[in-house]
């Protein structure tokens, strides 16, 4: 049985002695995350797809998510070549499952837009292309993986509206002026990510003393990798599922982001 295994095995019984006692658990590393929060000096946010899962936006590898649904790997569709040589299938795929124009912010993004003004917050780095943390009201947020919001033109680089991209359901989404394939600004396989915004993400993680990790697995990188550059003595890790960063972190909690996030934000109204 390995540590985790064990831990899990402990809590189970634990629990069946004492009813509750997980709930215990959770709270007592709840207010731990909350003090580590309210004592730093500067907090670094990491987030994933789980961040907007509560949203209604499902992520790619729980049970739920994207990739059971499909034959072809999202890896596959979602690739740099896939998109040049197979554009219409690309774009059936993207548009219905990537897509979600009505999806509100929920209580984790809101949460952390609210964390600006409680502590010393310095930014989001976020793997999402749903620009819900900025709807939420966060200022400072470095999108690694681009926004399905902004959308060019491959031949001559007009910009166009996701509205746009959303209108031509049918066929590919196609630039007004030259006629060139309009591809989405976001980063997909096979392609690297923008050098600046790697950089100023890799600059607050290195700058940070506390590092709060939301809702991703930590397996599709460079994204991960960034957690190899931090030097802060605070990790904190709240995910449904384990991720292979977790024997470094301080904090684990495996609950729902948004419940974990507005709990946490009481405990800093609190003081
Ligand atoms: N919303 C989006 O923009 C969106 C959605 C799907 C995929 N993606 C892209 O896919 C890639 C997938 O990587 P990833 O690591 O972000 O996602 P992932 O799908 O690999 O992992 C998501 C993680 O979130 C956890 N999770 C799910 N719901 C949660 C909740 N309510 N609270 C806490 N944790 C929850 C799951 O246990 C899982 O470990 C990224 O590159 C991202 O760009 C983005
Ligand atoms: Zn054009």
């Amino acid at each position: 049985m390995n540590v985790s295994a064990g831990y899990i095995y402990l809590v189970c019984i634990a629990e069946k002695i004492n009813p509750g006692y997980s709930e215990v658990i959770l709270l007592d590393n709840i207010l731990k995350a909350a003090e580590i929060i309210r004592n730093a000096k500067s907090v670094a946010v990491l987030t994933g797809a789980g961040a907007s899962t509560e949203s209604g936006i499902p992520d790619f590898r729980s049970s739920s998510g994207i990739s059971k649904k499909y034959d072809i790997p999202s890896e596959v569709i979602l690739s740099h070549s896939f998109f040049m040589n197979h554009t219409d299938v690309f774009y059936d795929y993207y548009l219905n499952n990537l897509i979600y124009p009505d999806a509100k912010p929920n209580e984790c993004h809101i949460a952390l837009a609210e964390m600006e003004n409680l502590c010393r917050l310095s930014g989001v780095i976020t793997q999402n292309i749903d620009g819900l943390h900025q709807k939420a009201g966060s200022k400072n947020v470095i999108e690694l993986h681009g926004s399905v919001k902004r959308n060019f033109c491959m031949k001559c680089r007009k910009q166009f509206s996701l509205e746009k991209i959303c209108e031509e359901k049918q066929n590919i989404p196609s630039c007004d002026k030259c006629g060139g394939t309009i591809k989405p600004d976001v980063v997909l396989y096979e392609e690297s990510l923008n050098s600046r915004i790697l950089n100023d993400a890799l600059n607050l993680v290195i700058d940070a003393d506390t590092l709060l990790v939301i809702g991703t697995s930590l397996v599709v990188y460079p994204a991960a990798g960034l957690l190899n550059y931090f030097r802060g003595n605070n990790l904190i890790i709240i995910n449904l599922g384990s991720t292979p960063f977790d024997r470094r972190a301080n904090v684990v909690i495996n609950d729902k982001a948004g419940t974990v996030l507005k709990k946490i934000v009481e405990e800093l109204k609190k003081h």
